[in-house]
């Protein structure tokens, strides 16, 4: 599917955008720990981008394909401007953001509220895929307010696909547009997953993937069982790499052994060099791999190390080889008992 060719298929399972965290510090991490997964950056705004010039914010690294660029924005000619912009700078897919709920981004129309006007979402959609060659996918909730999911996903969906959409994230549960920080509205309105695998049977001819509330590969594989195309998995992802993003290549792409976490410090080390030489805070990196050992033995000695001292100016790599002593011996006392 798509114009973009990759032996596995990276969609069955992605990493969600997430402002603020899935920065390209974070997507390179990510991609140390899972060949395959689909990466999707923070949500970039056509308009920074296209009045703003903010052409910056595109930069990533090579290392991090595939990856996706999320847009937001409603307007077709902008948002077909910034999709070129994203696609000539080698972005694998082009998303556009229907379904972030922030004040922010209501007052520009963008975001969740565009499910009340699934018209110019084609609009959006066709005028994005016209000036693009990546695949034009959708980011949406499964309706926001006092829409009735039931009736109006399904018409979404219909009038996307009429536009040529052929891929669609689904957030399972709606958005609350008055009252909800985007924080309790990523956990307050319930999740229908329910819904979701339905709206696969009735659109057998799109890609769905699910998002929401996925905290294991069990539970993303038994999604994928019930015959949905993909899962999209966000804050477990980046809480608990290791147990999600270790695995993912093996267990939900079927090619590959587990990644190992020391491994992947250790393999992080020249890219760090790299953006101290270049400038940059360690703290800069080192704030996305504070969750790698959740769960493991040294995983609280590993986040205080790294979030007390990776902001002192003269941090550096030897300070996650410090970290790494500490974690190694505790795993190795675990594997002993
Ligand atoms: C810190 C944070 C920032 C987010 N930023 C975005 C964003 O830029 N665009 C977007 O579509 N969703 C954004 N989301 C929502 C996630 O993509 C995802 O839909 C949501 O967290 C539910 O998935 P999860 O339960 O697997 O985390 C964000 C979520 C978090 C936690």
């Amino acid at each position: 599917m798509g114009k973009t060719s990759y032996f596995v298929v990276p969609w069955r399972m992605s990493c969600a955008p997430m402002m603020d965290w899935t920065d390209r510090h974070c997507r390179y991490f990510h991609r140390l720990l899972s060949r395959h997964a689909l990466l999707y950056t923070e949500m970039v705004t056509a308009p920074a981008l296209v009045r703003g010039g903010a052409v910056h914010l595109l930069e990533f690294n090579p290392e991090e394909h595939p990856v996706a660029l999320q847009l937001g924005g409603s307007d077709p000619s902008e948002l077909a401007a910034a999709a070129r912009l994203g696609a000539e700078r080698g972005y694998d897919e082009i998303n556009l953001n229907v379904g972030c709920p922030s004040d922010r981004v209501q007052s520009g129309t963008f975001g969740a509220v565009l499910m009340l006007q699934p018209d110019l979402v084609s609009d959006c959609v066709a005028a994005m895929l016209d000036s693009v060659d990546v695949d034009v996918t959708v980011k949406c909730r499964i309706g926001v307010d006092d829409q009735d999911p039931e009736r109006s996903l399904p018409e979404f969906l219909e009038r996307i696909r009429a536009a040529g959409c052929r891929r669609v994230i689904i957030h399972a549960r709606k958005a609350w547009l008055q009252g909800l920080s985007p924080k309790e509205n990523r956990d307050i309105p319930p999740l229908d997953y329910e819904l979701v695998v339905r709206m696969k049977e009735a659109f057998p001819d799109l890609h769905l993937s699910i998002n929401g509330g996925i905290t294991s590969l069990d539970q993303a594989q038994g999604f994928l069982d019930a015959g949905l195309d993909g899962v999209m998995i966000g804050r477990a992802a980046y809480q608990a790499p290791a147990d999600i993003l270790c695995a993912a290549d093996r267990l939900i792409h079927g090619e590959g052994p587990d990644t190992d976490p020391v491994q992947a410090v250790r393999d992080m080390l020249p890219y760090i060099e790299a953006h101290l030489s270049a400038g940059g805070k360690l703290h800069q990196v080192t704030r996305h791999m504070l969750g790698l050992f959740a769960g493991r033995p040294g995983a609280r000695a590993w986040r205080r190390m790294l979030s007390e001292r990776a902001h002192r100016p003269d941090a550096g790599p030897e300070l996650l080889l410090a970290a790494l002593d500490v974690i190694e011996p505790a795993a190795a006392a675990q594997a002993a008992v």
